[in-house]
């Protein structure tokens, strides 16, 4: 498009010299399209009396249009390109009160439709999952990313949701062929890119770059405004066990070598060392090759022996579950070849490649086809009944594992992603005990979605300090019900230190669940005490992360949020990511610094009780300077004043318990 001007054309075609449009005029909130100067368009707004602020470019790399359709809404005719650019306004009137501004680029798929945000001076909230998890999410860095799940970058859940400190929120069309690069025309902004190239589909005819631009009156009615039209709340909520005990896998400890005795004994460890349980996950690798899902004897001769032994134990058991079939794996890979059941490229190849190849060659297989759901089903529900299995985790999902690019079922304007939707869908039907780790457009599903494995660092190289910031990244997505990774990381790099495994312990204790599979007594007694200390706190606050779940599925209210969510015009709570909350009154500020004995921090306004304790109250706004916190403890707080009659006297009972435990 570039070089191609308005001039130019104007020998051929009548021309738009100018645009001076408003398409916001109400109360305290004026929005303006006009043309930029620079090529294209930009949206301006107007709030109460502050400086107009421009917040987004428009058809930068397009030449002026040639007719104005419209003025009410704004329409506009590119006619020698067959493309429309229309603006739209809505208002939104009810208990929370706001404009929304729709915009639509309709074009032949050739064409490239590229609109920037501008960053402006505020803080950045939502995006793709990301493995370097920066938050807020203004510091990432994307480079014409592709907006789809996928493998890289741990990009599990990716809803196309932004959200600003300001109240503004932008949500992109699940149709859009979108990528997001931050660096590309404007300097602070994000530019959002529609392309129909890999790994869209080639089949699309149109080109779409549609948006809303949400403009509420603080960050928290614009988020729960968009959680009610966009990203909606669940259904309901994961088995109560699992929220208060911790799972044990056998991943991060054992890999792949695992077998009866292995697993038999793993659990006689954990009951001998009196920790609690709320189920076994038997990880990699019990298949006797992947996709077969046929038990390897060798390892257990009696599935269904060794899970009733489990049992007797007091252990649920759930097993590893993917979405692969490698080549070799016969007669299955065969079969489900010849039926058409494993994803196939525009150009007919079904191999492709993940993280257990074996040495040969994967193929994914097709979720977006309802007979390969029922066969999937089929065959899992057949194990469960032959092994007495409780439930299963479910790896993969991702978009990416398909050849590219992929030939899918169902509408060719969501593919790729509706493959990650379609899978998951299928899967939770195994209930309340699932787990998954990816996400599009499944909000609505009431199971733990869990946070892509952890590394053991404790930076933002996929480490500790990601735990919260991905936990912030899955919570605004609009999934509440996170399942935080393996406490420690998987050690892929190396395993954790005392000190990184039980700072982790602590960060997530607040969190919906605990996942072990490192454990206590492998360093010392001090650190198995501090453990058990906490695996106590988080079940002593069970029920209040159970009334956040419910909440969740009430009224869409997030579970664990960033502090601004209770301090929403509070700018000093906007850039901070190292505290998070547990529902409304709690806010846990865990130490994540390797060596560090006391931290900083921010308590937004409230009367705050110290680790829960009445007779110990900080009035905030308020930061406190390098707070005490030795390897034993968690700084926590419990706001006092939005508590409830019967929370509130379950507070004070838990405030005993605590302090009892800090004896
Ligand atoms: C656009 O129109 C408004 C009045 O509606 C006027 O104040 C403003 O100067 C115009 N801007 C341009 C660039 O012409
Ligand atoms: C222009 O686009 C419309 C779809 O929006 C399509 O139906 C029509 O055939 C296109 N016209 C030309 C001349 O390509
Ligand atoms: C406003 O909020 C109240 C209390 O949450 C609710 O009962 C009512 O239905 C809401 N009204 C609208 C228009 O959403
Ligand atoms: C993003 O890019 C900017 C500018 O190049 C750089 O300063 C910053 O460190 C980058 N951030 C990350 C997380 O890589
Ligand atoms: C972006 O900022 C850099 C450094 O301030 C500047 O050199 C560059 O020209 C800017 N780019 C654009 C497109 O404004
Ligand atoms: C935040 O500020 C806006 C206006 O500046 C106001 O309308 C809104 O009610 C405030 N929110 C809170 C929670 O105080
Ligand atoms: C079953 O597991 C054993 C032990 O790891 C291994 O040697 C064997 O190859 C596996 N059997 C099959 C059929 O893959
Ligand atoms: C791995 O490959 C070997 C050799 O091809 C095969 O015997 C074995 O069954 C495979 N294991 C799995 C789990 O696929
Ligand atoms: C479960 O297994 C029993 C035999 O152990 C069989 O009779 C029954 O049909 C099986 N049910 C399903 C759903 O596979
Ligand atoms: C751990 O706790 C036990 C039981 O309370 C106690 O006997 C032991 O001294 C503690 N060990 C350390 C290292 O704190
Ligand atoms: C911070 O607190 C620790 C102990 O809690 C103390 O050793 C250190 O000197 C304090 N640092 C500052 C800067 O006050």
């Amino acid at each position: 498009m570039k070089g191609l001007h308005c001039v130019v054309l104007a020998a051929l075609v009548a021309c738009v010299q100018a645009i001076n449009q408003t398409i916001v005029n109400v109360p305290g909130l004026r929005a303006v399209v006009d043309t930029d100067g620079i090529g294209g368009f930009k949206i301006t707004l107007q709030r109460g009396d502050n400086a107009p602020e421009t917040i987004a470019w428009i058809g930068r790399n397009w030449p002026m249009p040639t007719s104005v359709v419209s003025t009410n809404p704004l329409v506009l005719s590119y006619d020698e390109y067959n493309t429309t650019l229309s603006f739209s306004s809505t208002t939104v009137i009810g208990n929370r009160t706001g404009q929304i501004i729709t915009v639509a680029w309709d074009a032949p798929k050739l064409y490239v439709l590229e609109d920037c945000v501008e960053y402006g001076t505020h803080h950045w909230y939502g995006g793709p999952q990301q493995k370097e998890q920066y938050w807020p999410i203004q510091n990432l860095n994307f480079s014409e990313y592709s907006y789809v799940t996928k493998e890289a970058d741990n990009c599990g859940v990716a809803e196309r949701y932004w959200l600003n400190s300001a109240g503004v929120f932008y949500y992109f069309d699940k149709k859009v062929p979108l990528y997001v690069d931050s660096k590309n025309l404007v300097n602070n902004s994000a530019c959002f890119i529609a392309k129909v190239q890999p790994p869209y589909s080639s089949k699309r005819t149109r080109n779409y770059l549609i948006y809303d631009i949400a403009i509420f009156e603080d960050v928290r009615k614009a988020h729960e405004y968009a959680v009610e039209k966009y990203l909606k709340k669940p259904t309901g909520y994961p088995d109560e066990l699992m929220i208060k005990y911790p799972i044990w896998s056998t991943w991060a400890r054992y890999k792949r070598d695992v077998n009866h005795v292995v697993v038999l004994e793993f659990a006689d460890e954990i009951t001998k060392h009196g920790f609690p349980n709320s189920q076994f996950e038997l990880d990699d690798l019990w298949e006797i090759c992947y996709g077969s899902l046929t038990v390897n004897t060798t390892r257990f001769p009696s599935m269904k022996e060794t899970i009733a032994t489990l049992r007797q134990k007091g252990y649920r058991t759930t097993m590893w579950a993917h979405p692969f079939l490698n080549k070799g794996c016969e007669p299955w890979y065969t079969n489900a070849k010849n039926l058409g059941y494993i994803v196939s490229s525009e150009t007919g190849n079904v191999d492709t490649s993940w993280w257990n190849d074996n040495g040969t060659i994967g193929s994914y297989i097709d979720f977006s086809k309802e007979a390969v759901r029922k066969w999937y089903m089929e065959r899992l529900i057949k194990l469960q009944n032959e092994t007495g299995v409780d439930a299963y985790k479910f790896d993969g999902g991702e978009t990416s594992w398909s050849p590219t690019v992929a030939v899918l079922e169902g509408d060719i304007y969501e593919h790729p992603n509706l493959i990650t939707t379609d899978y998951v869908r299928t899967v939770a039907a195994f209930g309340s005990l699932v787990e998954v780790r990816v996400g599009f457009g499944t909000q609505d599903l009431p199971i733990f979605v869990r946070m892509i494995d952890k590394d053991t660092y404790w930076d933002f190289r996929n480490g500790l300090a990601t735990l919260i910031t991905t936990l912030f990244q899955m919570n605004i997505n609009g999934y509440p019900l996170v399942l935080p990774d393996m406490i420690g990381g998987n050690g892929y790099n190396e395993a954790p230190s005392r000190e990184l495994f039980v700072r982790w312990l602590q960060a997530n204790t607040f969190m919906p669940s605990l996942q072990f599979s490192y454990v206590p007594w492998d360093y010392d007694d001090e650190i198995v005490n501090i453990s058990k200390k906490f695996v106590n706190l988080h079940a002593e606050y069970t029920p209040a992360i159970i009334e956040a779940c419910k909440k969740a599925v009430s009224d869409g209210s997030p579970v664990n949020m960033p502090i601004w969510w209770i301090a929403p015009n509070d700018t000093q709570a906007h850039a901070i990511w190292d505290e998070y909350l547990l529902g409304e009154t709690i806010l846990v500020a865990p130490v994540v610094t390797n060596n560090a004995r006391s931290r900083d921090i921010y308590l937004p306004a409230g009367k705050w009780y110290e680790q829960g304790d009445k007779n110990k109250v900080i009035t905030g706004p308020i930061t406190l300077k390098n707070y005490s916190a030795p390897l034993d403890t968690l700084p926590f707080f419990i706001k006092s004043n939005t508590v409830a009659p019967v929370y509130s006297a379950l507070l004070v009972l838990l405030g005993v318990v605590i302090n009892l435990l800090y004896k």
